[in-house]
């Protein structure tokens, strides 16, 4: 279920929103600069899809939103659990691990959930908005907008992501430790 909960910076246990309801959850977003939209989902989408099929599935999506050409990288970004591989758990928390912390991007992070879940974090002003994204979900997190993102200790998603630069990823982390305050994934989903 898609989510927003909004908290004090200060404190995760001030919760001043917290909705499932896509339209408030647009509204909250838009009125403080962030995109966020809602695409089709592929019913029939599953690990096995392979990874050109859900591009092409979604062509006509990614043509309408690149329409200016800003990004030249669009790749799928996909990752399952596999009880058959021994490394699963450390492949889970290294993947995990790498947004977890609060950083920044030089250009906007923008993401389509195609399956699967994850959340962002957005430190705005005094607030944090931790946004639990699900299949159909399109966000964009502003250029600079200070934010973490948890994928859960059993990750699971397939998402799009458009990149303006090659490196566009790469993360300028801001060594505030204000993600170990808020509820994680599992625990924000589990509440629901
Ligand atoms: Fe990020």
């Amino acid at each position: 279920m898609t989510l927003l909960q909004i908290m004090a910076d200060s404190d995760a246990t001030d919760i001043r929103l917290r909705t499932s309801d896509p339209a408030v959850i647009a509204a909250e977003l838009n009125r403080r600069g962030v995109d966020f939209d809602r695409w089709p989902i592929l019913e029939t989408l599953d690990a096995t899809t392979a990874t050109d099929d859900i591009l092409a599935e979604y062509a006509g999506r990614i043509e309408e939103l690149n329409a200016d050409g800003r990004f030249k990288f669009i790749d799928l970004a996909r990752i399952h659990p596999d009880a058959a591989d021994p490394e699963w758990p450390a492949k889970a928390a290294g993947a995990r691990g790498k947004f977890l912390a609060e950083h920044r991007h030089a250009e906007d992070e923008v993401r389509f959930f195609a399956a699967g879940r994850g959340c962002f974090y957005l430190h705005l002003g005094d607030e944090v908005l931790a946004t639990v994204c699900e299949a159909g979900d399109l966000v964009s997190v502003p250029a600079g907008t200070l934010h973490w993102f948890d994928m859960g200790t059993e990750p699971e998603f397939v998402a799009v992501r458009f990149f303006e630069e090659e490196d566009g990823w790469i993360g300028d982390f801001s060594g505030n430790t204000i993600g170990e305050r808020f509820p994680t994934l599992d625990e924000l989903v589990v509440t629901s």
